[in-house]
């Protein structure tokens, strides 16, 4: 592993050594002392396209905790904004001695653009509509915790599917790692062919739930859609949001996850995502671990 792209890219091997060593991790980050010394020889900048909380904050901490030196780019305070390129701005900041480039940018691909021309470690924190692999890398991990195993569970992934990169590295991920996958959603916000895949597809949001272990609810992404998908947010809700009472009617336990930002009362009404269903701030702690898994194994392989 010298990047991480992608979960497509991954093996199951290589998915359940991170996952151990997120494990390891997420020991660490529970003592009274934080931090170990294992980047402390490697400079690493997070360089963000687009707007971020959770990814940015998580892996600037992973870093701190492994003692890495770390810089914090975000385009809309930069020279990006002068017309400066984003292949020269990536070779400008590894002049400064940068060692591992995490990347998020709206444009697909952008991560493997780069990996094919600069030196530097390069991880994706996101590409557009194509992969997010660390979230759903923190996706599997808070599922194994919570449920023991991955293989053989039945994972939903409900909403707009049609612009997630968090649904397309989960259904990589969680087929890899041995669990069944069904996305579900109004017809125009799931791909076309999508089954090709090996998932089940269903429009029926009380069906999925009654068929999942996990559901992972994804937000409505209205920044990337260019025509209208539903006719209202109103009623997308009242069609596809989820509630606790519909949670707590189900004949089996449930366990809620959401990547964030949550829409509250759009996919999800804060009476379940704050729910005893609800890992969601589970998943923002394991990600510091995860990040921090990622980062040790790609500077062990420089
Ligand atoms: N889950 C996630 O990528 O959140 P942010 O956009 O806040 O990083």
């Amino acid at each position: 592993m010298r990047h991480l792209l992608g979960i497509k890219e991954l093996s199951a091997e290589q998915i359940e050594m991170l996952l151990n060593t997120a494990t390891n991790f997420k020991e660490v980050i529970n003592r009274p002392i934080k931090k170990v010394p294992s980047l402390r020889d490697i400079t690493i900048a997070n360089v963000f396209f687009e707007n971020s909380t959770r990814t940015r904050l998580s892996f600037e901490l992973a870093e701190k905790r492994l003692s890495a030196d770390t810089l914090n780019f975000a385009a809309s305070n930069s020279s990006v904004k002068k017309g400066e390129t984003l292949l020269d701005t990536v070779e400008n900041i590894l002049a400064m001695k940068v060692d591992m480039v995490v990347i998020r940018h709206a444009s697909v691909g952008v991560p493997h653009f780069l990996a094919k021309r600069v030196k530097a470690n390069i991880i994706n924190a996101g590409d557009g509509t194509h992969e997010h692999p660390t979230q759903a890398l923190l996706d599997a991990f808070s599922v194994r915790e919570r449920l023991g195993e991955i293989a053989g569970k039945r994972i939903a992934i409900i909403g707009d599917i049609l612009h997630s990169r968090v649904g397309m590295s989960d259904i990589f991920l969680f087929q890899k790692m041995g669990a069944e996958v069904m996305v579900c959603g109004p017809s125009t916000l799931i791909p076309k062919h999508i089954d090709a895949l090996g998932v089940k597809v269903s429009h029926n949001v009380r069906e999925a739930l009654e068929w999942c272990d996990v559901a992972n609810v994804l937000r409505i992404q209205l920044e990337r859609q260019q025509i209208k998908y539903f006719p209202s947010l109103r009623e997308y809700s009242l069609y596809f949001g989820i509630n606790k009472a519909m949670l707590d009617s189900l004949s089996k336990p449930i366990v809620i996850m959401h990547p964030g930002p949550i829409n509250r009362g759009i996919e999800l009404s804060s009476d379940a995502a704050d729910s005893e269903h609800s890992i969601i701030l589970d998943q923002v702690e394991n990600g510091v671990a995860v990040r921090m898994a990622v980062l040790y194994h790609l500077a062990e392989n420089r």
